[in-house]
């Protein structure tokens, strides 16, 4: 099988919605230690995970991202005390409708990851971008790029 030149030279896009107390200062760490992670990833800092509606998962989708990650802190050290409990159920449940609307369940993914976890943060960014790049572009929701 032949592989198209745009597929040879696909890069994926990967929106990650970190929240603020957790995920963005794990993403904030690890670039202040200096750990590379890949460029294909572009962070949205939000209050909580809760914060994070699935319009704004479908909306990334539709806006060309190609996975589309939601970060936050562990279950249990929200500081919101119960925000990620809502995420959690609310994103497992979107995680079903994207495989009902034809959308690849992999390109979407939950990851608590906390403050000083900023290893763990640019492991995670470099596993999801390459899981991504084999999956392939987005085409299904794909609006404008
Ligand atoms: Fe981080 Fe709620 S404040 S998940």
């Amino acid at each position: 099988m032949s592989v198209s030149a745009e597929e040879q030279a696909f890069e994926p896009l990967i929106i990650v919605f970190g929240c603020n107390w957790c995920s963005y200062a794990g993403g904030d760490l690890a670039g202040t230690s200096r750990m590379s992670y890949p460029p294909n990833v572009r962070v949205i800092r939000v209050p909580c995970s809760s914060r994070v509606s699935p319009n704004f998962v479908l909306r990334a989708f539709q806006r060309g991202a190609d996975g589309v990650l939601v970060a936050g802190c562990h279950p249990g050290d929200c500081h919101y005390v119960t925000g990620n409990y809502y995420a959690r159920r609310r994103l497992s449940a979107l995680r079903r409708f994207l495989e009902f609307i034809g959308i690849e369940p992999e390109r979407f993914e939950v990851h608590w990851i906390s403050g000083s976890e900023g290893a763990k943060f640019a492991k995670v960014m470099g596993e999801v971008t390459e899981k991504i790049r084999a999956l392939g572009p987005n085409r299904k929701m794909r609006d404008v790029r």
